[in-house]
């Protein structure tokens, strides 16, 4: 392909600003398919994306485009995954592009994730092609949000462009500013290979499929690829491109975007954001910015039912042959049996696992409460990181124990402000910055992540009534007051319930925790007492009443099938209930449990 008749873009917007609707638009220009075969192919090719409307795994694809005056280029549209968590996953993206669109809705204007996703633009010094959706709305307002694209990100607007991306009005000038205003992309086809892995996943037939950007030399069947960061060594055996369908090609130049498969069976050794080299010419340094994906969030994930235990690794292991920014490891608590200690990108990452495991695997599934990693300081001089606070020493052995802290946007009419300011204050937020686009406010919070990994966004829509936008990235470790609390039933310390918390918080969290719990715990023929203890000192208590003796004469006599059934019933009850001590706790307690009112 003609290096100058490449163009390498990405649309980046916030979620539901209509993203995925132009990128249809776009490949039905160039390629003529037909809306239905498009959804079936690719773009957002998993149904729980499809359901949730969020864009998980990146995907690329290949278009041929003739503008008016009948040159034909090759257009490579990156897709960006659409959430926070996987904000380095859209760095990597654009710094396979050389421009992007920034899509904004008319009607809405521009939110704390178009905002930071133009950040990373500028850091890659990509050109920005402001666009304008949704234009077709009655409530569309084009004039005042140009206003915001240039008062609040600082962006020139006066060549923003209109469209509708439903209608279809406008999108073939977008095309036109691709070429005209997208720079082809540069690189010697003669110096030594330099590529950078954009995205990899694991297909069935064929192993380890990897993303690639070739931005020196040339990458084709034959070449020993070697990872500069993992190290992993493999003769490539196919090349190609998707166009949108796999379609194998004999090299791919600089500039190009393409798949690469090289007999890879571990996802663990193509990670996003390495470097591709030639080991027989290899370059002389990586490409900048890659960093090994760390999980930041865990939390064990233990079957209701013990017996599901091999079912849950094998299903794990299947998500992890396409995720290799999620990590488990088995686990064990005396209060929930076995299970598997698992980590996550953030809290997002963690519910859309959680909800395969549920839905394609057919898992019933105990959660215990998110937790972020701690920096325990040790008196032996030891640091250790603690991704579970069970295994939290004990506190004479403590120097100091330092949280992760981030750096937190949110965007809100300015009618909520004093909500999202409140919410932020409670969670221990420090605020950073407080500025004003017409009516409304962007605010920057520092967070400590423990306070926003329970229910912060739940809260953030709830207390905006759903207007607020928000993004973050890490800031940093930070010493904290941080103590272990301990949950107690019927004087047995449930490991799995076990938590850090601030001090300062202690209390309050712990009643909470003790009174949900006390309405979730089905009453026994005893009283059981619920209790928060720091250390030994018990900070919060709340008693489950005994119950009355009458209730259980409910069932007899009556017909047998219909006995049968309530037998099952039950039993089927029972599989979601766990035993600590004598007293059995059901499994949506645990969650319920941790939510902060
Ligand atoms: P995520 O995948 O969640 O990031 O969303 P997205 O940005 O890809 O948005 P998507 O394309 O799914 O569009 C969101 C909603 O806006 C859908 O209901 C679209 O039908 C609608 N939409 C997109 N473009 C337009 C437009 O130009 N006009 C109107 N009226 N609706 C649009």
């Amino acid at each position: 392909t003609d290096q100058k008749l490449i163009r390498n873009f990405a649309i980046i917007a916030h979620i539901d600003h209509g993203k995925s609707t132009l990128a249809d638009r776009i490949i039905q220009l160039c390629e003529g398919v037909s809306e239905r075969e498009m959804r079936e192919q690719f773009l957002d090719n998993m149904d729980l994306e499809r359901e949730r409307g969020i864009t998980i795994k990146a995907q690329t694809v290949r278009l041929n485009y003739r503008a008016p005056d009948g040159t034909e280029y090759t257009l490579n549209l990156i897709d960006t995954p659409g959430h926070v968590d996987f904000s380095y996953e859209v760095s990597r993206s654009l710094k396979a592009c050389e421009g992007c669109l920034l899509l904004v809705d008319a009607s809405q204007g521009v939110e704390a994730q178009t905002l930071a996703n133009v950040y990373l633009a500028l850091d890659h010094d990509l050109e920005i092609i402001p666009v304008l959706n949704k234009v077709d709305l009655p409530a569309a307002e084009p004039e005042r949000v140009m206003e915001e694209i240039e008062n609040v990100i600082g962006l020139d607007a006066t060549d923003a462009l209109m469209i509708s991306a439903k209608t279809g009005q406008g999108v073939g000038d977008v095309l036109e500013a691709i070429v005209k205003r997208v720079p082809a992309p540069k690189g010697d086809p003669k110096a030594p290979l330099q590529a950078l892995l954009v995205d990899s996943w694991y297909d069935q037939y064929l192993g380890v499929v990897t993303l690639t950007r070739v931005f020196d030399g040339t990458l084709k069947p034959g070449t020993r690829a070697r990872m500069l960061g993992t190290r992993a060594l493999h003769d490539v055996s196919e090349v190609g491109t998707f166009n949108p369908r796999r379609t194998k090609a004999k090299q791919l130049g600089p500039g190009e975007l393409g798949y690469l498969i090289a007999g890879i069976k571990d996802i663990d050794e193509t990670q996003v954001g390495d470097t591709i080299t030639d080991e027989a010419n290899p370059c002389a340094k990586p490409l900048e910015g890659y960093k090994p994906s760390v999980p930041v969030v865990f939390c064990g994930l233990f079957p209701a039912d013990a017996g599901d235990y091999e079912d849950l690794r094998d299903a794990l292991g299947k998500l992890r042959l396409n995720d290799s920014s999620f990590q488990f490891e088995p686990e064990s608590s005396p209060a929930l049996g076995f299970g598997f200690r698992c980590g996550f990108l953030g809290l997002l990452h963690l519910e859309i696992i959680q909800e395969r495991l549920e839905r394609e695997y057919d898992l019933d599934l105990i959660t215990t409460a998110p937790s972020v990693v701690y920096r325990v300081m040790q008196r032996n001089g030891e640091v250790l990181e603690l991704h579970n606070p069970t295994d939290l020493p004990d506190p004479v052995h403590i120097e100091a124990i330092e949280e992760p802290w981030i750096k937190a946007t949110v965007m809100v009419p300015d009618q909520f402000l004093g909500n999202v300011l409140k919410l932020c204050e409670e969670r221990r937020g420090r605020q950073v910055d407080l500025t004003y686009a017409g009516d409304r406010a962007m605010v920057v919070y520092n967070l400590p992540l423990n306070e926003v990994v329970y229910d912060f966004y739940d809260r953030l829509k709830s207390v905006t009534s759903g207007y607020a936008s928000f993004d973050y990235h890490m800031e940093g470790y930070h010493e904290g007051d941080l103590v272990k609390l301990d949950i107690l039933v019927n004087g047995e310390k449930v490991d799995a319930m076990a938590l850090i918390v601030h001090r300062s918080q202690a209390e309050p969290r712990g009643r909470s925790v003790c009174q949900r719990l006390k309405d979730l715990i089905p009453r026994q023929l005893f009283k059981v007492a619920v209790q928060a203890a720091i250390g030994g000192k018990v900070v919060a208590r709340e008693t489950v009443p005994a119950m009355r003796k009458d209730v259980t004469a409910k069932c007899y006599g009556g017909d047998i099938t219909r006995k049968r059934k309530l037998l099952e019933k039950q039993k089927a009850g029972k599989k979601k209930m766990r035993q600590f001590g004598k007293v059995e706790i059901p499994q949506s307690a645990f969650l319920a449990a941790l939510k902060m009112e």
